[in-house]
C-alpha cells in the first residue's frame, strides 16, 4: 500500500462501523461542467455517498486567484450547484456546501499559509504553470497560497480520503504535510489524509485533440462534452471527433486514441466494457461508433440538463438548500478551527469559549 494513497478496498475495511469521510471539490470556473468533470468525478461523488460521509463543495474563494467577473462567479457557483444535484448529489447523504458561507475555511487558511515555507509553496507545480501563463503583473498572492487554503479546506473536516485528479495530488501531499506538521508542533489534531484512488475512474480526454485530457482550458471549444450543451450540439461535437488511422474499431491508447476514447466514453455511460463494446462492433465503422456514442450521451444528459435548468429556475430555493448545507459543515468546522486557534495560543475573546 502506497502510503499517500489509498484505494477503495482499503478505505471500507480500514473502519468498523463508522462510515469513512470524504471531501471534495471543483472550481466554478465554467458556465457548464464538462463530461471529464462528470464522468471522472461527479459520478464517483454520487456513488461515494452511498457508503461514505460525504462534504462536497464548491471552492469559490478559489476561483478568484486568477481574475474574473463578479457576475459570472456568482452565476457558476449557483449553477455547479444544480448541476451536482441534477447529476445525482442527494442533500440528505451528503454535505453540500459552498466555500465561502463557511468562514472556517479563510481562517485556517491563516494559519496554514503561516505553517508554510515560502520555498515549498513555490514548488507547487500548479502555481508555476499558471503563474507563467498570467505573467508576473497578473498574479496575485492568493494564487500563491491557494494551496493552502485547499488544505484548510480539507484539514477542516478532518476526511479520510480526498478524491482528486492528478493534477490536485500535489495539493493533497501538502496538506498532509501540514497536518503533520501542525500535529507535531501543536499536538495531536488532524487526521492525515490520503488521495483516493477509485479502480474504475473514468479518464475523458478532448475530442479533438485525445491524448489531453478533456479540459475547458483547451484551445478549441470543439474538443468539448458539456453536460449543458443543447442535445444537436453534442452529437455534431462527437460526430466531429478526431479517429485515427486504419478502420477497426479497437481500444489501443497509444495507436488509437481517438477511437479509444469514444470506446471508454461509451463504456462508462452504458456501463458495458470496452471489451464487450469492441466486440459488437467487430465488422463496423468509426462512423457506427460515434453515432452510438452520441445517442448514449445525449441519452445520458438530456435529463440532467433539464433538472439543472429547471433547478436554476429557482435561485432561491438553492440558496437555501446551501444555507442548511452550510450550516451541517460549519457544525463540523468550527469546533475545529477553535481547537486549532487554542492549540497555537490565540485567547478566547472575553466571555466567549474558543
Ligand atoms: N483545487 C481543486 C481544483 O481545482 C478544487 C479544490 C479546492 C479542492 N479545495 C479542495 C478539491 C479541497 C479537493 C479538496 O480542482
Amino acid at each position: 500500500m502506497n502510503h499517500t494513497t489509498i484505494t477503495e478496498d482499503e478505505l471500507l475495511s480500514a473502519h468498523d462501523g463508522r462510515a469513512p469521510r470524504v471531501l471534495s471539490g471543483m472550481q466554478p470556473s465554467a458556465d457548464s461542467l464538462h463530461l471529464g468533470n462528470y464522468l471522472g468525478a461527479l459520478v464517483n461523488w454520487v456513488k461515494a455517498q452511498e457508503d461514505y460521509d460525504s462534504f462536497y463543495f464548491i471552492p469559490d474563494m478559489h476561483a478568484i486567484t486568477v481574475p474574473h467577473d463578479p457576475a459570472d462567479l456568482a452565476e457558476r457557483t449557483r449553477r455547479t450547484v444544480a448541476q451536482y444535484i441534477a447529476g445525482g448529489i442527494d442533500i440528505e447523504k451528503s454535505t453540500l456546501f459552498v466555500q465561502s458561507h463557511v468562514p472556517e475555511h479563510a481562517q485556517l487558511a491563516w494559519i496554514m499559509m503561516c505553517l508554510t515555507g515560502f520555498g515549498e509553496a513555490s514548488r507547487m507545480t500548479q502555481f508555476k504553470d499558471k503563474s507563467a501563463k498570467l505573467g508576473s503583473d497578473s498574479v496575485g498572492v492568493g494564487l500563491f497560497t491557494y494551496p493552502m487554503l485547499m488544505a484548510a479546506d480539507i484539514l477542516l473536516y478532518n476526511p479520510d480520503a480526498v478524491p482528486v485528479g492528478d493534477d490536485q495530488k500535489q495539493h493533497v501531499e501538502l496538506a498532509r504535510d501540514l497536518a503533520q506538521r501542525f500535529n507535531h508542533r501543536f499536538g495531536e489534531t488532524f487526521i492525515v489524509p490520503k488521495g483516493l484512488i477509485r479502480k474504475d475512474g473514468a479518464r475523458i480526454y478532448d475530442l479533438q485533440d485525445p491524448t489531453s485530457k478533456m479540459s475547458k482550458s483547451a484551445s478549441s471549444p470543439n474538443g468539448l462534452i458539456n453536460i449543458l450543451d443543447e442535445p444537436k450540439v453534442i452529437a455534431k461535437r462527437i460526430k466531429s471527433a478526431v479517429t485515427d488511422a486504419g478502420t477497426e474499431v479497437s481500444y489501443d491508447r497509444q495507436e488509437k486514441p481517438g477511437v479509444s476514447n469514444l470506446l471508454e466514453i461509451l463504456s462508462t455511460v452504458s456501463d458495458t466494457s470496452v471489451e464487450t463494446l469492441v466486440k459488437e462492433f467487430e465488422g463496423k465503422m468509426y462512423g457506427h461508433l460515434k453515432v452510438a456514442v452520441a445517442d448514449a450521451v445525449v441519452e445520458r444528459l438530456e435529463p440532467i440538463r433539464k433538472r439543472t435548468f429547471e433547478l436554476l429556475e429557482d435561485p432561491a430555493e438553492l440558496d437555501r438548500l446551501l444555507a442548511r448545507g452550510a450550516e451541517k459543515a460549519r457544525a463540523v468546522a468550527a469546533p475545529v478551527l477553535a481547537d486549532v486557534y487554542k492549540k497555537v495560543g490565540f485567547l478566547a475573546p472575553a466571555g466567549q469559549a474558543l
